[in-house]
């Protein structure tokens, strides 16, 4: 492939604890040599959602082991890294807290330089990992448990936020239907597998704001008519069946609108990031009509698109290879998002 001259030419240790998974991973340039990645849903299966305290602790407890691995399966040395790469915005203050100051020690003990990642760049660049020469200007569909926004990206570095979710993120959308299905926390996944069998024209479910001229979205309504729908169907219902229309109103709203604004705004390429992209369904029908358009499509490996460490590290690669170093002062921020644009 390629050589990016805008990518550090050394590897860089990446950290990664914003939400319930304590990820490390080392990255040469594209290549990913190790991505460890440690999850913390089972403790929060019975919770219904993540506990702060509870999962900043289970951090400070992952997080060494999980460092030590990354390095170990990378075969690299502290002293042959380029730098470390930490997510320090946005997410939970207390389990970021734990991976910055993780990395603030080893980039002390072994003198690295070290950059503080937005953990939605770390999303936005993962479709670089789709293994084929990336093609910019790109729209991107960030879908997680925690946003939905529509990005245009000029190139690495240069974001511009085109559209976003006014309620629920679709990763919550998933979870919050997956849960009056049965399904314990996340549940997006169980869902989306059950999915597979159901007939996805059963049951109507609202698509928001589809008769809108917007860029955004809005998932609340789904949520509510998926309680309905429960409550109404009682032991007639089919969880097959509705889960497999949840998915259809789901992801055919997310593939319209990216559609109709990479077309907008001349994008040569969609991609799509965040752990909604993992979704069977949707990166099939994203595919199928950027190939009908005749434009670019990318994202990731199914195991990159929900958090992890490489992409962290990828994020500051870029940072790194333009001298930056956030140096000893780096802080944690709980909120900091993409910048909204003023021309969609
Ligand atoms: O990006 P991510 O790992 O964490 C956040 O930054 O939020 O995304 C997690 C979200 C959860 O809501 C989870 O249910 C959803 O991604 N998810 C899926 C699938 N895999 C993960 N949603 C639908 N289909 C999937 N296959
Ligand atoms: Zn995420």
């Amino acid at each position: 492939m390629e050589i990016d001259p805008n990518l550090l030419s050394r590897p860089v240790l990446g950290i990664e604890t914003s939400c319930d998974e304590t990820s490390a991973a080392v990255v040469l340039r594209t290549s990913i040599l190790s991505n460890i990645v440690s999850s913390q849903v089972d403790l929060f299966a019975s919770t219904g959602g993540v506990v702060p305290e509870v999962s900043a602790r289970a951090h400070v407890e992952a997080i060494l082991p999980v460092v030590r691995q990354a390095m170990g399966s990378a075969g690299v040395d502290y002293c042959e890294l380029g730098g470390v790469a930490v997510t320090n915005r946005p997410g939970l203050l207390g389990s970021l807290s734990v991976g910055v100051t993780a990395a603030k020690a080893l980039a002390f003990a072994y003198h690295l330089p070290i950059v503080g990642v937005n953990h939605l760049e770390g999303h936005l660049l993962s479709p670089i990992f789709s293994g084929r020469p990336i093609e910019y200007p790109q729209l991107c569909l960030l879908a997680s448990g925690g946003h939905t926004e529509m990005v245009y990206i000029e190139r690495p570095q240069s974001y511009r936020l085109v559209g976003e979710s006014r309620d629920d993120a679709a990763g919550e959308a998933f979870d919050k239907s997956a849960r009056l299905l049965g399904f314990a926390y996340p549940g997006g996944r169980q869902l989306s597998e059950l999915a597979e069998t159901g007939n996805p024209r059963r049951y109507v479910l609202p698509r928001g704001l589809e008769r809108e001229a917007t860029y955004d979205f809005s998932f609340s309504g789904l949520k509510t008519a998926v309680m309905r729908l429960v409550e109404q169907e009682g032991e007639r219902l089919s969880r097959e069946d509705a889960a497999a229309s949840i998915v259809e109103a789901i992801t055919s709203v997310l593939e319209r609108r990216t559609i109709e604004a990479a077309i907008h705004m001349g994008a040569r390429a969609v991609s799509l990031c965040g752990g909604v992209a993992a979704n069977r369904r949707l990166r099939e029908r994203v595919g199928a009509a950027c190939q009908k358009e005749g434009i670019g499509f990318f994202v990731a490996p199914v195991e990159l698109c929900t958090d992890n460490a490489a992409m962290i590290a990828l994020a500051g690669s870029f940072r790194l290879a333009s001298g930056l170093n956030d140096g000893f002062d780096l802080e944690c921020f709980a909120n900091e998002a993409i910048a909204r644009g003023d021309d969609a």
